[in-house]
């Protein structure tokens, strides 16, 4: 039995679902549910980076109306902020400042207004120390992590002797590469209401991952998980962010506990710079070697990045360096070093977006250096299985992502000498960068129910975090049960729900996708068994190979006029509905396959040579990333993953004070992003691509990959315009001067 293919729902550009309620406010985000009673939390933030609160005045704090609670670590109940998940958090549970932006307080009140008056008459005295804030000061403490890197990888690897390699090389490239902290700054701020049902908790929070956001906060306040439930329906984007539960949320349970309210608890813009994740500083040392027909002999990567004194966070910059091109010398490494910093955490395509900087332009430099097209060097160290792993690609469009991206952009046209290409006085630079992301997957679990008035309803935990999630599950739901996408709802973001993962590493819509694809199966399946062998049936006697599952319907293939709709059979059968729930979880293919999605980005600059300024004037992208659910948000996927690191190559810069670690430039006027007056028109090629081993819908996940190669490929284009090549990133025109 087959949905018809000419019908398929998946694919098309639907309209998001959820759009009517995001345009009128209808769509309720973490901060917007109405609850009963509910008073106002505030955190109350160190101003030192280093040292102790020898001394915490709360009293005029508690003297402002209405204020109900000032929490310290004088007061606050006993927690375990090591317990469960992937953080350790500063719970109040000691007078240790680690970083500049610790809360070390809670004031709750009955208005917003009144705790924000009473945090800043909380008086704090410190016994400051000296902070260490400089990466580069602190080089010689870098240390092997005792954590592994994503997909249970160790931290180093070797393959053959890249020292032997260099040996051998006619051309070497080997230079250092720096990325400064940047802050992902998804427009809706983290958020959390919490509300105290007995001994059962209900938290309304802005999380890429509801049961993640479960099991911690039952972790550290020593609950069984079936007693707290996360809700979170919208999630005005993560970016990685949101991918962790953070110490605010647990502080605004633990709030909301004491004053026996439920509490609400908001960070303003400045506080998401420091105790909610960045993506860490690196420094990468890239050593290439080659032999004079552009062959690699040897690759090394070699990063090193920040993180806090109490917890490891390691940015996997060499990762992509063990599977990119074939060598036969290929080593690299992560180092780290302990700073006076909040975590580092998770931020769009973490490792990828920084590491293929680094890679991409130095294998820029090495076309340069061998006076090969740098699409021409790719080619010629193209990797026809994975390097490290020694396994076959899933799948790998990469040569038709140079072949197309390069036809579309007109890269013949270019003249490879730099400065060669003006207009008028304005230096015109074209350049490109692999582009490269893993496909992950996780368990996940979905039900599907189909209704008696030939609707259905699935619904499956997960959570859509600005990227579609709700549209592209209705559309593979729609495929799966022969329903129209009209028919059918769509329910996440719930605890209640069937177990997903955190919507992260791209992998929501492989993971939940193929739960629900998997689901609707199966209830359409059962509810057909019905027909099948009911003589009442016009469809009796018939096999399931003989049926078309169409709009509701069941007909035979052969003889149309043998139809009966999904209502008529489960009225008959005096059920209200049928359902079926699929716990799908990935299997062997990935012992078989190595699976990641490819790209080539293409990218033209103009660069004022007087100031510096750089302009990106036209981008083209093209992208293998296995099977489009929904064309039209699979594009905006991408072009916001290439927006995402123009921001990158250009702008993107936290900075610290340097004495006091405080972040200067902790809001939006200061701290820059792309806007539309910066983002030129973004052609987004998708190769056609069948993955059959890669899950059972054959997607690859897209929330990423758009950002890697995006850097260098601006690096390599600033490079080819005015013959300066900068390896610190942002690229600003100071750089250039
Ligand atoms: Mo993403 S950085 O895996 O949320």
């Amino acid at each position: 039995m087959n949905s018809s293919d000419m019908k398929s729902v998946v694919g098309k550009p639907l309209n998001r679902v959820d759009g009517h309620a995001k345009v009128t406010g209808a769509a309720r985000y973490s901060a917007e549910f109405p609850v009963a009673k509910l008073v106002h939390g505030v955190t109350i933030q160190s101003t030192i980076a280093s040292g102790k609160i020898a001394q915490i005045d709360t009293r005029a704090a508690e003297r402002v109306p209405g204020v109900l609670l000032v929490m310290t670590h004088l007061n606050a109940p006993k927690v375990s902020g090591e317990a469960g998940g992937d953080r350790k958090l500063p719970l109040l549970q000691d007078n240790q400042v680690r970083y500049s932006g610790q809360h070390i307080g809670v004031v709750v009140a009955d208005t917003f207004e009144h705790a924000m008056q009473a945090a800043a008459l909380v008086n704090i005295r410190y016994d400051e120390e000296q902070p260490a804030l400089h990466l580069k000061e602190h080089l010689d403490q870098a240390y092997v992590p005792q954590g592994k890197i994503p997909r249970d990888q160790p931290p180093d690897s070797a393959h053959g002797s890249v020292e032997q390699g260099l040996a051998t090389a006619a051309v070497k490239v080997e230079q250092t590469y720096t990325t400064p902290i940047e802050n992902h700054n998804p427009m809706e701020p983290h958020a959390t209401t919490a509300v105290w049902q007995g001994d059962r908790l209900l938290l309304y929070d802005a999380t890429q991952g509801v049961f993640g956001a479960k099991k911690k906060v039952a972790a550290v306040l020593g609950m069984p998980p079936e007693n707290v439930r996360i809700m979170s329906y919208f999630v005005g984007g993560g970016f990685g962010c949101k991918g962790s539960t953070w110490a605010h949320v647990v502080l605004t349970a633990m709030a909301a506990r004491q004053v026996n309210r439920p509490v609400k608890l908001v960070l303003g813009r400045m506080q998401m710079f420091g105790p909610v994740g960045f993506r860490p500083e690196t420094m990468q040392q890239v050593s290439l070697g080659a032999t004079r027909e552009g062959n690699l002999t040897a690759l090394r990567h070699a990063g090193t990045s920040i993180t806090s004194t109490f917890d490891e966070f390691i940015e996997p910059v060499a990762k992509t360096a063990r599977m990119i091109y074939a060598c036969p010398h290929i080593e690299t490494s992560h180092r780290l070093v302990r700073l006076n910093v909040g975590t580092p955490t998770y931020m769009r395509a973490p490792g990828e977006a920084s590491g293929s900087f680094a890679l991409e332009s130095a294998m820029d430099e090495l076309a340069y250096a061998l006076k090969i097209d740098p699409i021409e060097l790719r080619l010629r160290n193209y990797a026809e299985f994975d390097p490290d792993k020694k396994l076959p690609w899933s799948s790998k469009s990469l040569r038709e992502c140079y072949q197309q991206g390069a036809a579309r952009f007109g890269w013949q046209k270019r003249n490879p000498t730099p400065r060669s290409m003006r207009d008028g006085n304005t230096l015109i630079g074209w350049g490109m960068a692999t582009a490269t992301y893993p496909t992950n997957r996780s368990p996940a679990s979905a039900i599907a129910q189909i209704k008696a008035d030939g609707t259905a309803v699935v619904r499956s935990g997960s959570q859509d975090i600005g990227t579609g999630t709700y549209t592209v599950m209705t559309q593979i739901a729609a495929d799966a049960l022969g329903l129209p996408a009209e028919q059918i709802q769509f329910e996440l973001g719930d605890t209640n729900l069937p177990e997903t993962p955190v919507s992260g590493g791209s992998q929501t819509a492989a993971s939940v996708g193929s739960a629900v694809h998997l689901a609707g199966t199966e209830a359409r399946s059962k509810l057909l068994q019905l027909a099948l062998m009911d003589q009442a049936s016009p469809l009796y006697g018939a096999t399931a190979e003989d049926v078309i599952a169409q709009n509701g319907r069941f007909l035979l293939k052969n003889k149309a006029a043998n139809a009966e709709t999904y209502g008529a059979i489960l009225s008959r059968h005096g059920l209200k509905t049928i359902e079926a729930r699929a716990d799908a979880k990935p299997g062997e293919e990935k012992d078989k396959y190595s699976m990641h999605s490819f790209g080539a980005q293409f990218v033209e600059v103009r660069v004022n040579p007087d100031s510096g300024e750089v302009r990106v004037s036209r981008w083209v992208g093209a992208f293998g990333v296995g099977r489009l659910l929904n064309a039209k948000t699979a594009n905006s996927q991408l072009i916001g993953g290439i927006v995402y690191g123009i921001g990158m190559a250009l702008m993107e810069h936290t900075v610290m004070d340097p004495n006091r670690g405080r972040v200067v430039n902790a809001d939006l006027a200061e701290y820059h992003v792309p806007v539309n007056a910066d983002v030129p028109s973004i052609d987004v090629i998708f190769v056609d691509e069948q993955d059959p081993h890669v899950n059972p819908i054959g997607v690859k996940g897209i929330g990423e990959i758009g950002i890697t190669g995006s850097a260098a490929a601006i690096a390599n284009a600033v490079y080819h315009a005015t013959g300066q090549r900068v390896r610190d990133l942002p690229l600003t025109l100071d750089k250039l001067l």
